[in-house]
């Protein structure tokens, strides 16, 4: 078996390849994209609200991202694999922090961790780093500080916010975050951000000058349709399709057209 690398990841950036990544949270999501040919993986937190139908990802637990990552390594063995730190798992001490990564690491088979923050976790990106554990950064609207943020947001778009936005994307990289997530950036300071960096930058909103894209696996193929930001696009209207199946298979009961002779056992 041969894995997806950072070391792969790095050279298609040197290369100017893009990078896709989906969010998934199971065992058939993951094999779907791996199929597909999509390399990297991330257990997103954001399985709170499309998995579980929470309204934040602020209640999601260190337990359900271990559940969801080994699933998702099971269907993509294969894949670059990155997982969530949830909200309070890597911000009350280093200690508890590493301790809390590391065992996703040793848990799941993820090869990196990702966490939401800036200048706040450069300490902890740093021992991380060190200790061998790859960090991915997330800069930008970060949903764990939703109740600051008082709701999604565009960041960056003031001068003051963007010179604080790169200043925590360089302290991160600095610190050896070698990939950053950037979440709702005008698309102008995320092109500016990655033309300028050796940390690989990933957009999901943050238009198309990334070194890569993300997106949630429910919201490509049209499952989750209780919000639809602006940046993500439909491949399929997966609800509509499953509600259609759904009532041709009850009508069927109903009516007694299922199961079939065919689809029964002999006496
Ligand atoms: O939780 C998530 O799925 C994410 C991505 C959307 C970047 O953080």
């Amino acid at each position: 078996m041969k894995r997806v690398t950072v070391r792969d990841l790095r050279r298609k950036k040197e290369r100017g390849e893009r990078i896709v990544m989906v969010s998934t949270y199971d065992y058939l999501s993951a094999k779907l994209c791996w199929e597909a040919g999509i390399e990297v993986l991330l257990v997103g937190d954001s399985l709170g609200m499309v998995f579980q139908g929470l309204d934040s990802t602020l209640p999601v637990t260190l337990e359900e991202m271990i559940y969801h990552a080994k699933a998702v390594r099971r269907g993509a063995p294969e894949a670059f694999l990155i997982v969530d730190m949830p909200f309070m798992s890597y911000q009350v001490s280093s200690e508890e922090a590493i301790r809390n990564c590391g065992r996703v690491i040793k848990e799941t088979g993820a090869q990196a961790v990702k966490l939401e923050g800036g200048r706040e976790i450069v300490e902890l990106v740093y021992k991380l780093t060190l200790s061998g554990i790859p960090v991915v950064g997330h800069l930008g609207f970060t949903p764990q500080h939703l109740h600051r943020f008082g709701g999604p947001k565009v960041v960056g778009k003031e001068e003051e916010e963007a010179l604080r936005l790169k200043e925590d994307f360089k302290a991160l990289e600095d610190a050896g975050a070698f990939m950053i997530v950037l979440e709702s950036v005008p698309w102008k300071l995320a092109q500016d951000l990655t033309q300028g960096s050796q940390a690989i930058t990933i957009g999901i909103g943050a238009g198309r000058y990334c070194d890569g894209q993300v997106l949630v696996f429910h919201d490509i193929v049209g499952l989750y349709e209780e919000i639809k930001p602006k940046f993500v696009r439909r491949y399929l209207e997966g609800a509509k399709l499953f509600r259609e199946a759904l009532r041709k298979f009850k009508m069927d009961v109903e009516e007694g057209n299922f199961p079939s002779e065919e689809e029964s056992y002999g006496a």
